[in-house]
């Protein structure tokens, strides 16, 4: 079956609806393109559980601060459609910026509270403008099941809240991070960093895997281990930290005495690229 390739909104519609009357059911996977193995990890989780799967690529302009990097985005779109095709990729929604937002459109999609926590803080409006797409997405798809990964915890935090709040009828699956070989998560702004800047990366990972261990052996006090983070980070003189942060999984609220599970989430800058990772503690 070859892919089908819908540039609007009504082809799009359309696509599904005609899956849904066919009695199947529609597998969602959206992103922002340049694809690599985290991307086609969700759509192969799609694929295991849904009959027709569908993916966005829209690098959405609202969800960009004015001095973030939607100019120089990578869009390498014919590779990205040839890596969706070879995983059987059914259906690819793939509109321009004004076929999403057309003139004055005003409306948008908050979640309250939690928009404003971890990435929320330091780019602001930035999870407003991904609730309003998704919302857009979701209502132009229908999709049965919708597939995020915990590489962007607060996004599938917030998700989950919104479909929640917004009585969405689809069930949000959330999947795991996919790494490179030498634990650097992997993400598609990881295409702009030099090879020397690859390095210095990689202590993004090693500060979380410290904190791990730390609570292995029993430490279950958040400011000791995120003391503890702060220094593994510290080490690499070329990354400035943004936030590290020992948070409710699903309320993104600090968590100051750990009980059964907390997410460690950091992002730091690397140059001038922010990068973000996270693991989940759980005491077994
Ligand atoms: P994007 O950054 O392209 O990511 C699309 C999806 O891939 C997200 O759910 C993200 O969490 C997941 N993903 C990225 N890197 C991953 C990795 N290393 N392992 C597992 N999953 C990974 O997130 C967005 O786009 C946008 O905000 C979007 C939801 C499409 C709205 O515009």
């Amino acid at each position: 079956m070859h892919m089908k390739i819908c540039k609007t909104v009504e082809q799009m519609r359309l696509a599904s609806r005609t899956a849904h009357r066919a009695g199947k059911r529609v597998g969602f996977v959206p992103t922002m393109g340049a694809l690599h193995e985290g991307h086609l990890s969700l759509v192969r989780a799609a694929k295991a559980r849904s009959d027709v799967v569908a993916v966005s690529i829209f690098v959405n302009p609202t969800q960009f601060g004015p001095k973030e990097d939607l100019a120089k985005y990578p869009r390498p779109f014919e590779r990205d459609c040839e890596l969706l095709e070879n995983e059987g990729v059914d259906l690819l929604f793939a509109p321009s910026a004004e076929e999403m937002y057309p003139k004055g459109a005003v409306t948008w999609v908050e979640v309250e509270g939690l928009s404003q926590k971890l990435c929320g803080r330091s780019r602001l409006g930035h999870f407003r403008g991904v609730t309003t797409v998704v919302s857009k997405l979701f209502h132009i798809i229908e999709p049965d099941l919708a597939f995020f990964g915990q590489k962007d915890a607060a996004q599938a935090a917030i998700i989950r809240r919104m479909v929640h709040d917004l009585n969405f009828p689809i069930e949000i699956v959330v999947c795991p991070i996919v790494r490179e070989p030498d634990g650097l998560a992997m993400s598609s702004r990881n295409a702009y960093l030099s090879p020397q800047e690859h390095k210095s990366a990689l202590v993004l990972h090693r500060t979380l895997t410290e904190i791990q261990s730390l609570f292995a052996h029993g430490e279950r006090n958040s400011a000791r281990l995120i003391e503890a983070g702060k220094k593994v980070l510290a080490q690499e003189p070329g990354v400035r930290l943004d936030y590290l942060g020992i948070v409710d999984p699903d309320c993104l609220e600090p968590i100051t005495d750990l009980q059964d599970q907390a997410l460690v989430a950091v992002a730091a800058f690397v140059g001038s690229t922010r990068l973000i990772d996270n693991l989940v503690l759980r005491a077994i």
